[in-house]
């Protein structure tokens, strides 16, 4: 093709021609609604999209620079792998359904997150999935009914009565992770908290506790640490933890863990020989720590889609009765945890 000459972007029209199908059907494939359809319909205008090359143009369908289809996602922390890999799962489900994401990241904004929220939702969003924590009931009643964004409640977020809400059920997770450890045999186990501590994670580490209480163990007060909610925080606690009996590390997510993990190696200590450790999440980058991290494993891509599902199915249809959906976490076991051998035990 010489410089000058432009390729012809190729259209909805030909792939729909090609598929042997109308163009409705085809849009409606195309922008991922097309589930009424049947799998034979559906991979016909996949095979035709792939034979001639076609891209949705969201410009030409408005969905750029026309702010009107956006959602809004306000998270705690965009630096945390977790949080980037959900709002990548809702991209991906969001943007072929004409929405385009916008986040708002809480670092450093805290004190003011209520006065942040009413910011962000006023001029785009169509809709708002809140998933990080602090904001008042007074706020997310302003932007559900006067601004007229709905919103849906996930993670960090504070449970509402009026809201839609997706979670896992985070105590039976935390007593899964805790029975792991003391199933191996240890006893003396140090866990490892943020400073400030979300509602979702007060009940992760009632799970903990509940585990201990039937393995009929006690959890001292010495052995539960409070740090900064990263990496650095769980570096940092390993000085202290490593003065104590402990001979594993329960961090309450992966972001701490990687913390953990570069602590003990400060130290000269060994995963797993020296301490057992295991993180919550399953982030992309656990399975490439070294050893391989244990912890559980978050529906993270499922959160994303099924907050974005909720929240369309709340725009589309703003009257009907508010649900939860809880989905299933699952321990993943992998080289950071191993067996107390018995003379290490009490
Ligand atoms: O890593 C982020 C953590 O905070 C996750 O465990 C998630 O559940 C959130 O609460």
């Amino acid at each position: 093709m010489k410089v000058t000459e432009v390729k012809k972007k190729v259209t909805i029209r030909e792939v729909a021609e090609r598929a042997g199908i109308s163009v409705t059907t085809a849009s409606l494939i195309l922008n991922g609604k097309g589930d009424r359809f049947s799998e034979k319909t559906r991979q016909k205008v996949k095979l035709a999209q792939q034979d001639l090359g076609y891209h949705p143009d969201y410009f030409a369908q408005g969905l750029v620079g026309q702010r009107r289809n956006s959602i809004g996602i306000v998270i705690p922390d965009i630096l945390n792998q977790f949080f980037a890999n959900f709002v990548q799962s809702i991209e991906q489900e969001a943007i072929p359904q004409g929405y385009f994401p916008q986040v708002f990241s809480v670092n450093g904004f805290h004190e003011n997150i209520d006065y942040f929220i009413e910011q962000f939702s006023g001029g785009t969003q169509k809709g708002l999935i809140l998933a990080a924590p602090g904001a008042s009931q007074e706020i997310v009643d302003k932007v559900q009914t006067s601004t007229n964004v709905p919103m849906v409640f996930t993670d960090q977020a504070e449970v509402t009565k009026n809201g839609d809400v997706v979670l896992i059920n985070e105590a039976e997770a935390g007593e899964i992770i805790a029975s792991h450890l003391l199933a191996l045999g240890h006893r003396r186990i140090a866990i490892v908290l943020p400073n400030d501590m979300a509602v979702n994670l007060f009940k992760r580490f009632s799970g903990y506790q509940a585990a201990f209480a039937k393995y009929n163990i006690p959890l001292p007060e010495e052995l539960i640490f409070r740090t900064s909610f990263d990496p650095e925080g769980g570096r940092d606690v390993i000085q202290k933890i490593v003065q104590t009996d402990a001979t594993a590390i329960i961090a309450i997510n992966d972001d701490m863990a990687v913390g953990v993990y570069r602590g003990l190696q400060a130290q000269g200590k060994k995963i797993p020989d020296d301490y057992s450790v295991v993180g919550f999440d399953d982030i992309p980058l656990a399975d490439f720590l070294t050893p391989p991290l244990t912890t559980m494993a978050q529906p993270i891509n499922e959160l994303g889609k099924m907050t974005v599902d909720m929240v369309l199915q709340r725009i589309n249809e703003p009257k009907k009765a508010y649900k939860t959906v809880r989905l299933k976490a699952k321990l993943t076991v992998r080289e950071s945890t191993r067996e107390l051998k018995e003379e290490k035990r009490e």
